[in-house]
C-alpha cells in the first residue's frame, strides 16, 4: 500500500528548513504533497502562487515531491487528497506545545489521520519565514537559509 502524507504550511516563503523537512518526509513516504494553506485571515508577503512558484522550483529535485495549495479544514483537505498522514517540521522545544495540540485536535477530528513529526537539522532550528522576511525588509540579506530561487525573490520584493 502506498503512503500520502501532506506537509502543509504557510511557506511564505519556504526555507532551506522547509525543505530539508520535505526531504526527509520523501524517503519515507511514497508520495509528500507540499500544500501552501489560502489564509483568508492573514496578507501575506508572497500570494499562494508565487509560494506555490518558489516551492515548485526549490523542491523539483525530489520526485515524489508535488505542490498544491488548500484552504478550510486541514483533515479535510488531507481527506480529498486521499492521503493518510500529516508531516509537521519540530525546530524546538516551542514549537512543541502549538504543534500537540493542533496533532491532538485533528486526532480527535479524524482519528484515521496520523501525524509525523519530524525534527530539523539543528543549523535550521532557528530559522523562520517572518525572520527572514524582516532580515530582507531591513536591507540584510541572508545565505544559505533559503534557496537561491527564494532569495532572488526577496530581493527583488524589498530591495529593488
Ligand atoms: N523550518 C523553517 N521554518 C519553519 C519550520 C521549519 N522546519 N517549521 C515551521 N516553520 C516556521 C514557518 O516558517 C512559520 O514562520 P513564521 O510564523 O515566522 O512565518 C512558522 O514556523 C509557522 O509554520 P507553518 O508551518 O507555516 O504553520 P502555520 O501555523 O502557519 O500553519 C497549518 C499550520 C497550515 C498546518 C494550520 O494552520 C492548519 O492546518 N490550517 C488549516 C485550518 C485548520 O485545519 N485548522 C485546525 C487545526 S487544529
Amino acid at each position: 500500500m502506498k503512503i500520502k502524507a501532506i506537509y502543509p504550511g504557510s511557506f511564505d516563503p519556504i526555507t532551506n528548513g522547509h525543505i530539508y523537512i520535505a526531504e526527509r518526509a520523501a524517503k519515507i513516504f511514497d508520495e509528500v504533497i507540499v500544500s501552501v494553506l489560502i489564509n483568508e485571515r492573514k496578507n501575506g508577503a508572497f500570494t499562494i502562487e508565487e509560494r506555490c512558484e518558489m516551492a515548485r522550483k526549490s523542491l523539483s529535485h525530489i520526485k515524489n515531491i508535488k505542490v498544491d495549495s488548500f484552504n478550510g479544514l486541514l483533515i479535510d483537505y488531507v481527506r480529498q487528497k486521499k492521503a493518510g498522514v500529516i508531516i509537521r517540521g519540530l525546530r524546538a522545544m516551542s514549537d512543541f506545545e502549538y504543534e500537540f495540540q493542533m496533532a491532538l485536535m485533528n486526532r480527535q477530528l479524524a482519528p484515521e489521520i496520523e501525524t509525523f513529526f519530524i525534527v530539523t537539522d539543528p543549523k535550521y532550528s532557528y530559522v523562520s519565514s517572518s525572520s527572514v522576511r524582516e532580515i530582507f525588509h531591513f536591507g540584510g540579506t541572508v545565505n544559505g537559509i533559503v534557496p537561491d530561487i527564494v532569495f532572488e525573490k526577496l530581493k527583488e520584493r524589498y530591495q529593488n
